[in-house]
């Protein structure tokens, strides 16, 4: 970790360090989402292409304002955040992205599936951040809130479970 700069806060510099680090490290994987929801918005094929291609968007911009809101929160304790390719190409959680079109049920497959690694990893994060600053921690939670719904009401354009 970089020295933190000195912030007005009563906030240990092991708070503050702890917080960061989880914060930064699922930084990635936010970044990661929008570039996939983008990716499957572009290239979706199907009879419910409008509807899909639209609630990819809808997600894209929670999901994009969830990575300012990380990234800012950062940098407010005193932190940089951490957003360049290299760095959120070595996030590992999510699967291949399948090459070239896309039918619908691919489509809502692969990007419920990436929700889920988003949640899975949020909500680990969510336990340490919760520890040390509340404040990081209800940030975290309303991420993991909004991207859990996104999940829901995605996997329901599914034909069948
Ligand atoms: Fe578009």
């Amino acid at each position: 970790m970089t020295t933190l700069r000195t912030v007005p806060f009563n906030l240990s510099d092991d708070v503050r360090e702890q917080t960061i680090g989880n914060l930064q490290s699922w930084l990635p994987s936010l970044i990661g989402l929008t570039l996939r929801l983008k990716q499957a918005h572009w290239n979706l094929r199907g009879v419910r292409f409008k509807s899909v291609h639209e609630q990819l968007d809808e997600i894209l911009a929670d999901a994009r304002d969830a990575v300012d809101d990380v990234a800012e929160r950062i940098v407010t304790l005193g932190g940089a955040a951490d957003g360049v390719p290299s760095t959120v190409s070595s996030y590992a959680g999510f699967g291949p992205f399948p090459a070239g079109l896309l039918s619908v049920e691919t489509a809502i497959d692969t990007i419920c599936s990436d929700l889920a690694a988003v949640v899975r990893d949020g909500r680990r994060h969510i336990g340490s951040i919760g520890e040390v600053d509340p404040v990081s921690e209800d940030l975290a939670i309303g991420i993991v809130g909004a991207v859990e719904k996104h999940h829901w009401m995605l996997h329901s354009q599914r034909e069948a479970d």
